[in-house]
């Protein structure tokens, strides 16, 4: 199965090459309150001072950000879970592209498939995608299939998603740029599994297939790769060694800092 999406490169250099690894933390609607998530960014930080080969992303409710921000450290790079497309105006809710930017946030995670459970559409993503690269800021794109079926219709669900969610973003705008492959079905409590590393890798390399098609080999091979779903301490190093991954998007573990900063070491020692 590997070889017959591989095109000869080898997977591992493909999809890791020599770059740090990237961990991001996606807090989702978590904690309850602003002291707790400053316990956790202090845990962190004390932890990051001694990383050299990982690159560590936090992303809270961005009701926090501004105060995390602060208290954060030049190690530890910040970022939101959803911005909106439009520079300023009448959007009730929304944050833009400058407000992130301004708390010197430099990450947004866009396509979350909970967000585009909430209604977001690929169309919507792409928006974002774009107002957000031009903006400076680094997006870390999800993409993922519900489920995976035998005939393996879930390659062109996913396929598709990629296309959608990249539709008028130019080859020049790639560098800021990170695709998290998240399977819907290996996220949260109520995850059904989790990817094996040699299922990571084949998804890995497709996603390069289908970046290769729209753009072309170097700007897709450049391209990081993370994985996210039911991520935690055990696991982690399989994702990044067999599975191929840049890095990881962690949900529920990102939140108990024991355990996030147990991924770090784990992303530090491979
Ligand atoms: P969990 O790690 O809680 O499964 O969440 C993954 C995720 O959705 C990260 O964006």
């Amino acid at each position: 199965m590997i070889t017959r999406i591989s095109n000869g490169v080898n997977p591992l250099d493909a999809t890791r090459g020599r770059q740090k690894q990237l961990i991001v933390g996606n807090w989702k609607m978590n904690p309850r309150t602003v002291a707790e998530a400053r316990k956790i960014v202090s845990s962190i930080k004390a932890a990051v001072g001694s990383l050299k080969k990982t690159d560590v992303v936090v992303c809270p409710p961005s009701v926090f950000l501004g105060d995390l921000v602060v208290n954060g450290s030049t190690r530890l790079a910040f970022g939101t879970q959803n911005v909106h497309f439009e520079k300023d105006g009448a959007f009730t809710g929304e944050i833009s592209v400058a407000m992130i930017a301004s708390l010197k946030a430099k990450y947004v995670i866009l396509g979350h498939s909970e967000r585009r459970e909430m209604g977001e559409t690929d169309d919507l993503i792409a928006k974002k995608v774009h107002a957000a690269l031009e903006a400076g800021l680094s997006v870390i794109l999800c993409v993922g299939e519900k489920e995976r079926d035998p005939e393996c219709a879930y390659l062109d669900i996913m396929k598709s998603q990629i296309e959608a969610s990249l539709h008028g973003i130019p080859k020049n705008m790639l560098a800021k740029l990170i695709i998290a492959y998240e399977p819907v079905w290996a996220i949260g409590a109520k995850a059904k599994g989790v990817v094996l590393p040699e299922e990571l890798l084949e998804t890995i390399i497709f996603i390069r297939k289908i970046l290769s098609g729209m753009y072309d080999q170097p700007s897709a091979h450049a391209m990081k790769i993370l994985y996210g779903g039911s991520v935690d301490e055990n696991n982690a190093g399989s994702f990044m060694k067999e599975g191929g991954a840049a890095g990881l998007l962690v949900g529920r573990a990102s939140v108990e800092a024991k355990k996030f900063v147990g991924i770090l070491k784990v992303a530090e020692s491979l």
